[in-house]
């Protein structure tokens, strides 16, 4: 176990595009926000300098309003489609009009902490211009994302979740036509099997989507009109919690006692909303579609992450653990992103059903948190001998072990360096 060390930092090494990194060569040759993040954790490991460079660069992208955008253009490459021309944005440095999960403040943290023990130089400095970034971001999710302060924040973009094609969006992406005012022209499935993709139809949606939100100006009052996807997402709303935790440390740390307060009141709010989404019958939470008023219950990841952001209590823990162990069992990588053998299960899919590092690391955090050392134990070795099997791939199918979708992947590298910093120390 952890022999490879040294492929996980020339894979780092091998993205970095200047003083960023890309998720990897070619199939998404530009910097990624949640990515980015995870990124960051990984060289908090070995590096921290490059750690704070990574969160820096991302916040160049960071808009007025305060959203940090899911893709930063920082240099031209022509393959990837939806390049800056179809985004149509304004920002300097062009960027995408949509955001993504914010593991920042969760990277923020961790970067800060590592800083601190090795008593980097000017960390406190940089630390507080990124704490500054992440809370303009955090007030632009509870302002543009839940306007009526409900606590739970929506996405407009299937995309936003990170997990693209997720059964999750089945039944509310069917109502966004497939129609396009932009050539669908692909390019992933240049790079990799159109097997392991989303559809051609989910991308003329995807592309309906975005159309719709240029028409808009990207004015989030107007989109939140206009849109016919609006999901109130509990994977999402759970790293925003954590991550909304994590920022709320870190001000207490640098004694921003209005800021703590600021952050507080969010994460509370949150908090007992996000409860409120547990379904029993179900054993574990789910979204809410905004547009038809209906609970979301695809069985996918997504209803176990709020574990990483909530203190759940006994019986629900026992029912989430039961449930998840339900799903994993006979699986040779676990977890799968898809319930295993329900209709809309594709192992080998890209967010269909595949196993992913990051998606680990994250519910690992939360069955630690929750009280659950022995299963976080599990998924963590089988995460790592997984990687050391089939190298860092974006992704495993559950049933075989194979490393699929993107090689060489950024954040595989980084789950794999942070996942196994025990055996290093
Ligand atoms: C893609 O293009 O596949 C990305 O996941 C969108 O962010």
């Amino acid at each position: 176990m952890t022999k490879h060390f040294d492929e996980a930092y020339r894979i780092l090494a091998a993205n970095d595009r200047g003083g960023y990194t890309v998720p990897t060569d070619r199939l998404y040759p530009f910097q990624w926000n949640w990515d980015s993040a995870f990124v960051a954790m990984g060289f908090a490991t070995f590096d921290i300098d490059r750690a704070y460079r990574e969160l820096e660069r991302l916040t160049e992208g960071q808009w007025a309003d305060g959203m940090i955008p899911h893709i930063v253009f920082h240099q031209p490459s022509d393959t990837y489609f939806p390049g800056p021309d179809v985004w149509r944005t304004s920002h300097t440095i062009p960027t995408s009009g949509i955001t993504q999960p914010p593991v920042f403040g969760m990277a923020l943290r961790a970067v800060h902490e590592a800083a601190e023990k090795a008593g980097t130089e000017n960390a406190k400095a940089r630390t507080l211009a990124l704490f500054q970034a992440g809370l303009k971001w955090h007030r632009w999710w509870y302002k543009a994302r839940d306007p009526d302060g409900t606590g739970l924040v929506a996405l407009l973009h299937p995309w936003e979740s990170g997990s693209d094609n997720s059964p999750a969006w089945d039944i509310a992406l069917a109502g966004v036509p497939t129609t396009t005012d932009t050539a669908v022209v692909r390019k992933d499935t240049g790079h990799v099997d159109a097997a392991m993709r989303p559809r051609d139809e989910d991308y003329r949606r995807f592309i309906h989507l975005v159309d719709t939100y240029a028409v808009c100006g990207w004015d989030p009052v107007k989109q939140w009109e206009k849109t016919p996807f609006k999901v109130a997402e509990v994977q999402t709303t759970g790293i925003l919690l954590k991550a909304g935790e994590d920022l709320e440390h870190i001000a207490k740390s640098l004694g921003l006692e209005a800021e703590a307060q600021e952050l507080a009141n969010y994460n509370d709010l949150t908090h007992k909303a996000l409860l409120a989404q547990w379904r029993p019958e179900l054993s574990r939470f789910v979204s809410r579609d905004l547009i038809s008023g209906e609970d979301i219950e695809a069985p996918t990841q997504a209803g176990f992450i709020p574990l990483l952001g909530l203190d759940l209590g006994g019986g629900m823990v026992a029912a989430a653990v039961a449930e998840m162990k339900l799903w994993s069992n006979g699986m040779k990588v676990a977890f799968p992103t898809t319930k295993p053998f329900v209709e809309s299960w594709e192992p080998k899919r890209y967010w269909r059903g595949p196993s992913w590092a990051i998606i680990n690391w994250l519910l690992i955090d939360g069955l630690n948190r929750n009280g659950q050392p022995d299963m976080a134990e599990a998924l963590r070795v089988s995460t790592i001998d997984a990687i050391e099997a089939e190298g860092f791939a974006e992704y495993f199918d559950p049933t075989t072990g194979e490393g699929c979708g993107g090689l060489g992947f950024s954040w595989t590298a980084a789950a794999y360096l942070w996942l196994s910093r025990k055996e290093r120390t």
